[in-house]
């Protein structure tokens, strides 16, 4: 397992242009929500293509405290077999770690109806409020109550039932977590407002392979048919989208030329469509993206928005892209509420960048230098890790343990492209 020790850092020289070719690993956010998906049923759940990052282990180890049989199989496969499931109740200081475990709570409640969490940690990128999973759960008929520090839910003796179920917000994590609630539930859910990221589709299918029936996959109208029960699978965690595009930026910003292999072409067309207003040139041909750029980079504006718009966990890789790029661009973030802190880091390094509530304005292209910042969460650690490849002279970025919770294999991917780094 990979380690979850806070601290780290990055000592990484700048001036480099990326060169060579990136394999993609699987997604974190998919991955975790399929690891959940494991307790709704007694048969074994065998995922592979799984990343080797400190999320994974997190979830996992919450797994385990609830009574899952967790083995990780080199190669990037996890097996999974929920049988023993006898704790109802996550660990606070597990649950704290990242925000995707709360996504235990619907299948917990819709197997043993009975749920019990901590509020859910994860990166400090906002409010990051639970009641859409609450309402839902509530809806299909669960009580659920505040005691002290933990949410408590709870089902009659007959479970849950189907309902229609309104998203206040297309919460990402919300719509999964009442999803995989309802494929248990007794009758019909439709889930209105749903979130339609390609995480939730891809989900959904492998909920549907358990032998769940749902509907209306990639709409914002979620159609769930309860059954009785669920049964084992093996699935394949989908290439994250978000590190694919975490390297085609660095590619365009370094005014480099990188093959980013096993990438999920069909699910990039906002990135896509906005490294090529910067100029940049990018090919796709058989599940690979070759991106190459050179100066000058154009400056564009941007709204991170939920799916297909651009993803808000780009933006800030997105942003330190632009302090290299010839005008002014403007930015707005319209996913979450507290998505600025990268910008006093880039700023340290001489980006001219300021930000007003959730907009930010860029004006470039800036010679940013070499300082001392901080990895702020796992999107805001990437934006100061690419601007260092450019920057002039030496970087040092502190708290890497954040990179560590998305980005696998890391450093040995950014040295094969050409970095000079060193962790310590
Ligand atoms: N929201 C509500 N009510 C809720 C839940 C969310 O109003 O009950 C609001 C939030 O305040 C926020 C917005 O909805 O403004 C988006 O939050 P969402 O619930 O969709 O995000 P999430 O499920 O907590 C997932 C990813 C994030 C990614 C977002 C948006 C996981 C584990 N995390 O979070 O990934 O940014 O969706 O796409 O799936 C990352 O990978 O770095 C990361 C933060």
């Amino acid at each position: 397992m990979t380690t979850r020790l806070r601290g780290g850092k990055y000592v990484v020289q700048g001036g480099v242009v990326l060169r060579g070719a990136v394999d993609i690993s699987g997604a974190k956010n998919h991955a975790l929500a399929a690891m959940c998906a494991a307790l709704l049923t007694d048969e074994e759940v065998f995922l592979t293509n799984v990343p080797y990052i400190s999320d994974v282990d997190s979830l996992s180890e919450l797994l385990v405290s609830l009574g899952v049989v967790v083995e990780r199989i080199p190669g990037g496969s996890l097996r999974m077999n929920a049988s023993g499931v006898n704790v109802f109740e996550a660990p606070t200081e597990l649950i704290s770690e990242n925000r995707a475990s709360f996504q235990v709570m619907g299948p917990l409640l819709a197997r043993h109806g009975f749920a019990a969490s901590a509020p859910p940690g994860g990166d400090v990128i906002g409010q990051r409020p639970i009641d859409v999973h609450l309402s839902g759960f509530e809806a299909m008929g669960a009580v659920v109550e505040r005691e002290g520090e933990r949410f408590v839910a709870r089902t009659g003796a007959a479970g849950l039932t189907g309902a229609r179920v309104f998203m206040d917000y297309p919460s990402v994590s919300g719509t999964q977590n009442v999803m995989m609630a309802a494929t248990l539930a007794r009758g019909h859910t439709t889930i209105v407002n749903a979130a339609t990221e390609p995480e939730v589709q891809e989900l959904a299918l492998l909920l549907n392979a358990m032998g769940a029936r749902i509907t209306g996959i990639g709409s914002q109208m979620l159609e769930v048919e309860g059954v009785d029960r669920l049964h084992g699978t093996t699935g394949r965690v989908m290439p994250d989208r978000i590190e694919t595009g975490t390297w085609a930026i660095a590619a365009v910003m370094t005014g480099g030329d990188v093959v980013i292999r096993d990438a999920p072409v069909g699910v990039l067309d906002a990135l896509i469509h906005k490294l090529r207003a910067t100029g940049a040139h990018i090919e796709e041909a058989e599940g690979a993206l070759r991106v190459h750029a050179e100066a000058p980079i154009r400056a564009v504006s941007f709204q991170a928005l939920p799916y297909p718009g651009l993803a808000t966990d780009l933006h800030a890789p997105f942003a330190a892209l632009l302090t290299q790029a010839a005008g002014v661009s403007i930015i707005h973030e319209r996913v979450f509420d507290n998505r600025m802190l990268y910008v006093s880091e880039l700023r340290k390094m001489g980006a001219e960048i300021v930000s007003t509530g959730s907009s930010a304005i860029v004006s470039g292209p800036t010679l940013l230098h070499g300082t001392r910042v901080r990895a702020l969460d796992v999107r805001a650690g990437a934006a100061v890790l690419l601007a260092a490849m450019v920057a002039q002279g030496t970087t040092i970025i502190d708290d890497v343990y954040h990179l560590d919770r998305g980005y696998e294999r890391l450093d040995e991917k950014l040295r094969a492209l050409g970095v000079e780094l060193e962790r310590h």
